[in-house]
């Protein structure tokens, strides 16, 4: 494959007509590792800045738009898909010794195509608890106008619905222009009245917008949806397709970065080798662990008749549209190019990161691009501190174990890895009154009905997923002696006791700083313990908000594509067990409650009469995560066992900043697209403030508030995915003149690039698309 080395532009004129994978420069000002939600956030804000260039390099590859990831009423179909990387955990020992399956994102928009399109943002005091953590300008209010930013947000679309499922809208909390589409279904299961009913009979608020910054309560949280076309609003169609066309922007898929280059030169030779035996194979998903549904329903896809219109639900693949913009592209690249760029001081750390290494998989030649200014990794909380080991950051001692050089000893990397562990549990409503997702499981004439909806009209059960009513209850609101007994136990437990004996003593001091704060929170009336999670067919599944496990991400080897080992320590530290033991007693009160009786559920797991020790059990054998990892980069005084510090900066090394979920010293009671999209957005100001002048990020966040800072303009006619635009696509597909099938779009997602000899400043690259 390698011999064939040709010019791009005569085999496949398609391909580098297109901004997506054109051939690479030999440098860029910023080179992004990874294209999810982070990624994708930070590579649109530092292209705003049409002076400098840009670079994302995503190992997975750009989707099609396919109905799987479209379509609402697929969630969690796609888990284990082509657009995972179908990572494991190890064995987890203080479990039931299985191990779980790690769903992850692998794809232009990363986890945002995987994930269950909830959209919160956590509360109040988690951000003051990262301020806490020493980390100024990350509190509530520092946040909240980047929460805003980020949304396009559409009300519930008529009082009456909003009433009756208990919607109460604070309009001041949330944005009208940012890029991503936040809306609700046009259907909803009706059996969350009842629930939210029962849980107000219990004491539990609701009827309060969950994103207002109070979460504990009940609430019915808003998707990141499209409103009108009723399909998922990814982080490649919010942030990647409205600017598609920015001539400083490139965006290449199908790339992995094997290794993080410092002052030019490269630390890790056996990443650097080209290695046949080396097959990225991940550890495949683990029996048992589904995911988002639980082991409940699970819609049968292949049941389904094709889509009426034979088209997919976004409509047309959003490539076709942008290939008239190539020659204005070429052309302004070529300006770009020949300005002259502003160099960082030299100054502060010795150790520099000057660029990456980066290959399509692990039989091919590396291929190296530099960075004038910064390497900034938003590889997600997993495969961040992989690709800084592999490097040689890290904890020094394992990294020398496997023959790396340690360049900088951070023992925080790969460490902290937090999650919220989620357990199932099952009490299957046998009232046919309600609706109940189990119908599209079991009723064809359901199933046919609802397709229907969707393709006629854009509504009924395929616009939204099982699970949309969910509960954040406080401990205090459940069981108030539990709470003051769990929290004052947290409050006293030596911080060595749970953790790996192993522990870098400043981990330790980090996780000490932690458990105080978590034992406050889990005794606060007004912050969640947990998450209840209900997919309106009797899966009421419960998820611990404030861990106290502490896990980790460690290589497996030096090589890159030999996936990491995943610990994520379940259950290690058994309070966590016992604010989901207190959380499954608590769901046997509420279907117990008369609005509940109504649905008549029954209790089977876990069953009914179990003891304490058996409900544990049952979380031992059940836990698996919810897919929020985070905490593995954490953003915390390096004394704390800190990676970065609060403008996102990797210690000890210039040029190397972390923007994704690894930086959360805590993870927040939410789920986490919406935290992430306002956390990478909020650290534009550190880089405008070292160009402007070298002032700390506290006195420079005015500097980029969203009130001085020009919105992210979208134009709806630019993003294709929508129904609305259809006829602007079909205007531009008859005027091209480069017409290639939409086939030919989708596989040059994982080309071999070969590197060649520098002739031209603007190509340095050739790529060859395989076809197989
Ligand atoms: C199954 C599932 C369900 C979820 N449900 C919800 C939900 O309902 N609501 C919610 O808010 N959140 C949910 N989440 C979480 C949310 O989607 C993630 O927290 C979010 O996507 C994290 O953003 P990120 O930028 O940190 O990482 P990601 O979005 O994971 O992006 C990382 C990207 O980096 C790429 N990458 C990794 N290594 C390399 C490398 N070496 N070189 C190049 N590229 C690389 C990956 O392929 C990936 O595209 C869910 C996640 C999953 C997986
Ligand atoms: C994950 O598994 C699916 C299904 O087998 C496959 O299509 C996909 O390529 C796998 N992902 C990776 C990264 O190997
Ligand atoms: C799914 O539907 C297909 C087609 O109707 C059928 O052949 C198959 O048995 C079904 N699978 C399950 C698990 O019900
Ligand atoms: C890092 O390296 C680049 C490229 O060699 C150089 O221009 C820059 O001054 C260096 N920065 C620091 C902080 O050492
Ligand atoms: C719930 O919806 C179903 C139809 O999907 C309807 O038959 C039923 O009357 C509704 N129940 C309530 C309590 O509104
Ligand atoms: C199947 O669904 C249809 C359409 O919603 C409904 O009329 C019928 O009662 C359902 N059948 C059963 C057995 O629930
Ligand atoms: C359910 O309600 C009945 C009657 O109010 C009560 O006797 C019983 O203890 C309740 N069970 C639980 C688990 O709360
Ligand atoms: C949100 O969806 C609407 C309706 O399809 C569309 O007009 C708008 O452009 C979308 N917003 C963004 C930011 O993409």
């Amino acid at each position: 494959m390698l011999g064939y080395r040709v010019c791009a532009s005569i085999l496949l004129p398609s391909a580098v007509a297109l901004p997506l994978n054109t051939p690479l420069l030999s440098s860029y000002d910023y080179i992004i590792v990874g294209g999810g939600a982070s990624g994708l956030t930070v590579a649109n804000r530092l292209s705003e800045d049409p002076s400098v260039t840009v670079l994302l390099l995503e190992a997975g590859p750009a989707d099609t738009g396919e109905d799987i990831v479209m379509i609402p009423g697929f969630i969690g179909h796609d888990i284990g898909g082509k657009y995972d990387w179908n990572l494991s955990t190890v064995a987890q020992t203080f479990l039931d010794g299985n191990a779980r399956s790690v769903p992850s994102g692998r794809a232009l928009g990363g986890g945002t195509l995987l994930n269950g399109m909830l959209w919160s943002r956590g509360g109040r005091e988690d951000y003051e608890d990262w301020v806490r953590l020493g980390n100024p300008g990350w509190g509530w209010d520092d946040m909240l106008p980047y929460f805003m930013k980020s949304e396009m947000f559409t009300p519930m679309r008529d009082a009456r619905t909003a009433e009756e499922y208990s919607v109460r809208e604070d309009r001041s909390v949330h944005g009208y222009a940012g890029p991503v589409n936040v809306s609700y279904p046009n259907y909803q299961w009706n059996s969350s009245i009842s629930l939210f009913s029962g849980l107000a009979e219990l004491g539990i608020p609701i009827a309060y917008d969950p994103n207002a910054g109070d979460v504990a309560g009940a609430s019915f949280l808003p998707f990141n949806l499209d409103p009108v076309t009723q399909t998922r609003h990814t982080a490649r169609r919010a942030y990647y397709d409205s600017i598609a066309n920015r001539p400083n922007l490139w965006v290449a898929t199908g790339q992995t970065v094997t290794q993080i280059l410092f002052n030019g030169a490269q630390g890790n030779a056996d990443a650097s080798t080209a290695a046949p035996s080396d097959m990225f194979v991940g550890q495949g998903s683990s029996p048992g662990t589904v995911g988002i549904f639980g082991d409940g329903s699970m819609l049968n896809v292949s049941s389904l008749p094709p889509s009426p219109s034979g088209g997919s639900a976004a409509g047309p693949s959003s490539t076709l549209h942008r290939r008239l913009l190539v020659t204005r592209i070429w052309q302004t690249r070529k300006t770009v190019l020949s300005k002259t760029r502003r160099q960082t001081a030299p100054s502060g750390p010795s150790l520099n990161a000057t660029g990456v290494e980066f290959a399509p998989n692990a039989q091919s030649l590396r291929q190296t691009i530099s960075a004038t200014r910064e390497v900034i990794l938003a590889a997600g909380a997993i495969h961040t501190p992989q690709l800084l080991m592999l490097s040689g950051i890290g904890p020094a001692s394992s990294l020398q174990a496997l023959g790396i050089t340690p360049l900088q000893d951070l023992p925080g990397v790969g460490q902290n890895l937090q999650d919220h562990m989620q357990v199932w549990c099952w009490y299957p409503y046998h009232n046919a009154y309600t609706s109940n997702p189990t119908e599209l499981n079991t009723n064809q004439t359901f199933v046919d009905e609802a397709w229907h909806d969707y393709w006629s009209s854009r509504t009924g059960p395929f616009t939204s997923g099982a699970i949309d009513g969910v509960a954040f209850p406080s401990l205090p609101h459940i069981n108030p002696l539990a709470a003051a007994s769990i929290s004052s136990l947290a409050a006293s437990q030596d911080p060595r006791a749970f953790l790996p004996p192993t522990t870098h003593p400043n981990l330790l001091a980090g996780f000490s700083a932690q458990l105080s704060l978590l034992a406050t929170a889990l005794q606060d009336p007004r912050r969640a313990a947990y998450e209840l999670i209900n997919a309106n067919d009797g899966d009421l599944t419960v998820a611990s908000m404030r861990p106290l496990s502490r896990g980790s991400v460690t290589l497996a080897s030096s090589l890159p594509f030999t996936p990491p080992l995943i610990d994520p320590r379940y259950g290690s530290n058994p309070l966590d067990l016992q604010v989901l033991r207190e959380a499954i007693r608590f769901n046997a009160r509420l279907i117990n409650t008369t609005a509940m009786s109504e649905l008549a559920p029954e209790q089977v797991y876990p069953p009914v009469g179990a003891t304490d020790e058996e409900v544990e059990g049952y979380v031992r054998n059940k836990g698996q995560t919810e897919y929020h990892y985070s905490g593995t980069t954490a953003m915390m005084p390096r004394e704390l066992g800190g990676v970065v510090d609060a403008e996102l900066r990797v210690y000890g090394v210039a040029n190397l900043r972390v923007v994704d979920t690894g930086v959360f010293p805590l993870v927040p009671a939410g789920h986490l697209q919406a935290v992430v999209y306002g956390a990478a957005d909020i650290i534009k100001a550190a880089w405008t403030s070292s160009r402007v002048a070298p002032a700390p990020f506290e006195s420079s966040s005015t500097v980029d508030s969203v009130a001085t800072t020009d919105p992210i303009v979208v134009s709806a006619a630019s993003d294709p995915g929508t129904l609305s635009s259809l006829a602007d696509v079909a205007t531009a597909t008859s005027e091209s003149t480069q017409r290639t099938p939409t086939a030919d779009v989708a596989t040059t997602e994982a080309p071999i690039a070969v590197p060649t000899p520098i002739t031209d400043v603007v190509v340095v690259t050739t790529w060859v698309t395989v076809y197989t």
